[in-house]
């Protein structure tokens, strides 16, 4: 049962638009900012005839930028909640509602001169991006035959960069200078707001928790007659669901059980986003601009170029070389990246080519993060997790890589004005360290069921310690002793 069939592809690619618009949003965040700016002058002066005051512009922009991540953070750590308490299909249907929400708050802000309105919408696009994070990988490893669930989870990160790229492309692209185009609501991307709730193959009618273990809806996903080896998983998969109760997050952390998976979980988010790839995402422009690079904006555009190539490339590796082999090259090759730019950065003065190197080593840094540390981090928490704990994981990572995403978002800047060139050493600390936790830490998961995966953990942790019966059996262990 290992076929990409049409339904199945179907059924992945409309759930990704989710993806491509968290991602559209995050690259927006680079935009032009003194057209909001003229903006939001405009408006006050409207408003109260008025120049707006310095430091009000300031705080207004910042707030523009940082609060997409704080819907995000919020947004993210309601996952488990949502989808313990309404199911998948009904969480999704609910997360589409915000998207149009959004889509009208900030499209309708130009003509109503109110900047509350676009801050309000970027703070509603976070939570659906926050949901969207977590609900779409979760969707994504639960519907795929297991040789393709990490290629089918890349799609996920495949629908972010796309989503930049778009972005990127948009903000420098004259024809669309206007601002509400900037901030996700061009006329084509309002079509594809609409999409989810129109197409058939939508993951809210062929609903994980209700009816996927149907045969019908599993041949038609699978293609092929002979389904009963999936549905063998399926069955212990949805009988170790209904004996598994729901894990909360709180005894998610209680359990020694859940201590190795939960802690890999955090750290490969975390890994994610102390790489320092925001960084780029956010800053490119003045990063380059900094280096001496003459056309910064291009620079920008290429990087989303490779950013969008490499993450092909790892869609089309990962299920041979498995998760945690690109994960380790890709922080490796970020660091060596890393390193590669901080020379550039403090021989400009000396060498003129220097701002040559420094394109090389970003679109390098870029590449070597879409290789691992850019898709895997989101797809493997389906894998960690059994269905029981799995929403309450997502949350988890969900809440530490928004909540790191805003800190390296927030403090780049200053942190930058402090270090200079040097800055991005600390990226290349962070990226040795997770090499080494990767190294020691995390198990490969490729071809792996989730019930060998799982197996797996139990068993390091009942070397460590001893569980109550009830405890191992809320796990299904009975059936694997
Ligand atoms: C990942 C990160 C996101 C980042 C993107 C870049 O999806 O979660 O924060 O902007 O990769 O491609």
């Amino acid at each position: 049962g290992d076929q990409l069939t049409f339904p199945l592809m179907l059924a992945v690619g409309t759930a990704v638009i989710g993806s491509l618009q968290f991602g559209y949003n995050t690259g927006v965040i680079n935009a032009p900012q003194k057209i909001i700016e003229a903006f939001y002058n405009e408006t006050w002066n409207d408003r109260y005839k008025d120049n707006i005051q310095k430091t009000t512009m300031t705080t207004l922009w910042s707030l523009s930028v940082a609060i997409f991540s704080v819907g995000g953070i919020i947004g993210s750590f309601s996952v488990g909640l949502f989808v313990n308490r309404f199911g998948r299909r009904n969480s999704m249907l609910m997360a589409n509602v915000l998207a149009f929400i959004a889509a009208a708050l900030m499209g309708f802000s130009k003509m109503g001169a109110s900047w509350e309105m676009l801050i309000t919408g970027r703070f509603v696009v976070g939570l659906y991006s926050g949901l969207s994070t977590g609900f779409v990988p979760m969707y994504v490893g639960e519907v795929a035959p297991t040789a393709l669930r990490g290629a089918l989870g890349t799609l996920h990160q495949l629908g972010i960069v796309i989503g930049i790229l778009m972005a990127q492309v948009h903000m420098y692209s004259g024809r669309f200078c206007s601002f509400s185009h900037h901030l996700g609501v061009s006329p084509y991307l309002c079509a594809v707001y609409c999409i989810p709730s129109i197409s058939p193959h939508h993951p809210v009618f062929i609903s994980v928790n209700k009816c996927f273990h149907v045969p019908l809806v599993l041949k038609k996903l699978r293609g092929m007659t002979d389904v009963s080896a999936d549905m063998q998983e399926m069955k212990e998969e949805s009988r170790q669901m209904m004996r598994e109760k729901k894990v909360t997050i709180p005894e998610l952390f209680r359990s020694p059980l859940y201590r190795q998976p939960i802690a890999i979980a955090i750290m490969l988010q975390l890994s994610q986003q102390l790489s320092g790839i925001n960084a780029v995402f956010y800053y490119s422009t003045k990063i380059f601009e900094k280096a001496g690079v003459q056309q910064p904006v291009y620079a920008t555009i290429g990087a989303g170029v490779v950013n969008t190539a490499f993450t092909v490339v790892s869609l089309f590796v990962v299920e041979r070389v498995g998760r945690r082999s690109l994960h380790l090259l890709g922080l490796l090759g970020m660091a060596g990246s890393a390193v590669l730019m901080t020379i550039a950065l403090a021989l400009l003065e000396k060498y003129d080519w220097m701002s040559y190197m420094s394109i090389v080593a970003i679109f390098a840094f870029v590449a070597f993060f879409e290789i691992g540390p850019g898709p895997i981090p989101w797809f493997i928490v389906a894998e960690l997790f059994s269905q029981g704990p799995r929403p309450s994981a997502f949350a988890v990572a969900g809440f530490s890589n928004w909540t790191a995403n805003f800190i390296v978002g927030m403090c780049f800047q200053y942190v930058e004005e402090l270090c200079g060139p040097y800055v991005f050493i600390i990226f290349t600390i962070f990226l040795l360290c997770f090499f080494v936790f990767t190294y020691f830490k995390v198990p490969e998961t490729k071809g792996r069921t989730f019930d060998e995966i799982s197996a797996g953990f139990r068993q390091t942790a009942s070397g460590a310690e001893k569980h109550s019966p009830e405890e191992l059996n809320s796990l299904g262990a009975d059936s694997q002793l």
